[in-house]
């Protein structure tokens, strides 16, 4: 079973994660990860916390020689912010009241007030400090280990912007997700496959910049290249579009998670939905005449693309103030604004790019299971021939 457990505050030392149930002799690849690393960093509308950090992985176990050993891969994460935060953010260490950095506002739109009532905290700094987005940086690197073990058999992971606010892109057909228009995506500051569409979302953020406001939107996520049968009919938590669904909503400020053509669905009769069945004979394989159904029917990847698109709400902490009340004196104050992005829906992208591959290795180790890349890989293609055979 795949699987990782995330420690870490937002203005702590940093992130500690554990990675369990990579299968040993997958190929580590640091450069790869660094590189997704920097890419949630990017995106235009971020704040002035991504400008402080160079998010890079310190391996600690599970990996010799370039390669996983089987055994739980762990690292860290550091935090170059903590040398601003060491005496509020002090495990052990006594610290006078007025140093603490204690909060007492709680900000709309985040766990600040909920968290605070639940575990009964008088400073919602308890609260916010693990309930920050920083924790995604933990899943990016996860993800991109996880794309180094799918990424041989096949399997590329894409994800771009699909709106901001109102402007969204509309094109009359998706281009084909290769490599190549993965590095278009990143060359644009919103990661937006439009050009046009892209300097109108820049424009729309700067707008919100201006008037101290945020933007939200949305991005979708595509997988090429899995095979069909990842996921199951079986059972309501084997079916691979409830997994999805469930770990895009596990990202922060996500609030809709959509498999497929959803608006299309409902504007269209069945019979004009519904994705035709094919028989290619000279690639000896089955295929859909079109992939409204977003690469997954009754629970399974089908082998058509995967395609995953995602909401985002704007978020919450604005410089334009939202009312609240001081949970000390019970007294209304106008939120203050700490630094904080306006537009996170680029970054987002990456970070459901790192879910979903999490999902798909998860659901790619339960089919073809393997305790090393090489027993994978047996099983992998035992399964291709059977399906050629069919
Ligand atoms: C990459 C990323 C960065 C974020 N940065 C901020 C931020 O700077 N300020 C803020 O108020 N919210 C930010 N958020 C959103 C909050 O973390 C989120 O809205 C909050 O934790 C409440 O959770 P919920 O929206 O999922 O209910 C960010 C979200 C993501 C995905």
């Amino acid at each position: 079973m795949l699987r990782f457990l995330t420690a870490g505050e937002s203005h702590g030392k940093g992130l500690v994660v554990v990675l369990e149930g990579m299968p040993a002799g997958v190929p580590f690849d640091i450069e790869s990860i660094h590189y997704d690393l920097k890419r949630r960093q990017g995106g235009y509308g971020r704040g002035g916390r991504m400008k402080i950090e160079t998010d890079q992985i310190d391996l600690m176990s599970g990996v010799r020689l370039g390669r996983t050993m089987g055994g739980p891969v762990a690292f860290l994460i550091w935090n170059k912010d903590w040398q601003n935060w060491q005496e509020a953010m002090s495990a052990l260490e006594p610290v006078p009241p007025e140093r603490q950095r204690s909060v007492t506002r709680p900000r709309p739109g985040h766990a600040d007030l909920t968290g605070a009532l639940k575990y009964n905290f008088r400073d919602i700094r308890n609260v916010l400090e693990r309930s920050s987005a920083r924790e995604t940086t933990a899943r990016v690197a996860v993800g991109a280990i996880c794309k180094l073990l799918l990424n041989p058999f096949g399997l590329q992971f894409f994800s771009h912007t699909v709106s901001i606010q109102e402007v969204e892109v509309r094109l009359d057909s998706m281009p084909e997700f290769d490599a190549r228009l993965g590095e278009k995506i990143e060359s644009s500051p919103v990661r937006c496959i439009d050009p046009e569409t892209g300097t109108r979302m820049v424009a729309l953020i700067d707008k919100a910049i201006a008037e101290g406001d945020s933007v939200g939107g949305s991005f979708e996520v595509r997988v090429v290249g899995a095979p069909p049968g990842l996921g199951s009919f079986v059972h309501w938590d084997r079916k691979l579009d409830g997994r999805l669904a469930q770990a895009m909503l596990s990202i922060n400020a996500v609030k809709g998670v959509e498999i497929g053509s959803v608006p299309d669905r409902a504007e269209r009769t069945g019979t004009a939905f519904h994705d035709e069945i094919f028989y290619d004979k000279e690639r000896r394989r089955f295929r859909r005449g079109s992939n409204r159904a977003g690469g997954i029917e009754g629970g399974m990847s089908t082998g058509e693309d995967i395609v995953v698109r995602v909401h985002i709400k704007p978020i919450p902490t604005l410089r334009r103030p939202l009312r609240s009340v001081d949970i000390q004196t019970k007294e209304p104050f106008d939120a203050v604004y700490e630094r904080s992005d306006t537009c996170v829906v680029p970054a987002a992208g990456v970070i459901g790019e790192a879910m979903a591959a999490v999902i798909l290795a998860s659901a790619f180790l339960e089919k073809f299971g393997g305790d090393s890349l090489e027993e994978t890989t047996r099983n992998y293609r035992g399964y291709c021939e059977q399906l050629e055979k069919f």
